[in-house]
């Protein structure tokens, strides 16, 4: 399986309720290293060209209002298949379909306010962590 990297944001609702330590303590006892973390207040461009895919979606409204409500922490995840396996540990989309012990689970309200968003492919992935992390802000190897 290979080491992968994949983009992480703790969104404004579970930042509010003071959860980004406990999300963060989460992926590491799941396998994850945090490569990079910083908190950020979004402005209205970085929240709709984040989610430009979601652009003719009826929520994209509410979405992107949602996003810069407050603060939240963008971070780099790294691990084996960290993909496919930070989508598991997020849990479903909707906290209420979410399985238990998932951070939705734990932490999600609804499926506007659902604590965490996570890149849906490796290629995706890419395309975030560029987005929030231009350059070399992430060093190229974990060590
Ligand atoms: P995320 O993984 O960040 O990617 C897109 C987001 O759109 C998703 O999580 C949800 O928070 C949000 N979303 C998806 N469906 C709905 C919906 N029906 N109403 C409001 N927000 C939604």
């Amino acid at each position: 399986m290979a080491v992968e990297r994949t983009l992480s944001i703790i969104k404004p609702d579970a930042v509010e309720k003071k959860k980004a330590g406990a999300i963060l303590a989460l992926l590491e006892d799941a396998g994850f290293s945090i490569l990079a973390c910083k908190r950020m207040h979004l402005t209205r461009q970085q929240a709709e060209g984040f989610y430009a895919v979601h652009k003719a979606r009826p929520f994209f409204g509410e979405l992107v209002e949602f996003m810069m409500r407050s603060p939240v922490f963008v971070a780099v995840l790294e691990r084996e298949d960290a993909v496919a396996q930070y989508r598991k540990v997020m849990g479903a989309t909707d906290p209420a379909k979410a399985d238990d012990g998932t951070i939705r689970k734990l932490y999600g309200g609804s499926v506007g306010e659902n604590a965490v968003h996570g890149s849906d492919s490796l290629d995706n992935a890419k395309i975030e962590i560029a987005y929030f992390f231009p350059g070399n802000e992430v060093a190229p190897s974990a060590g």
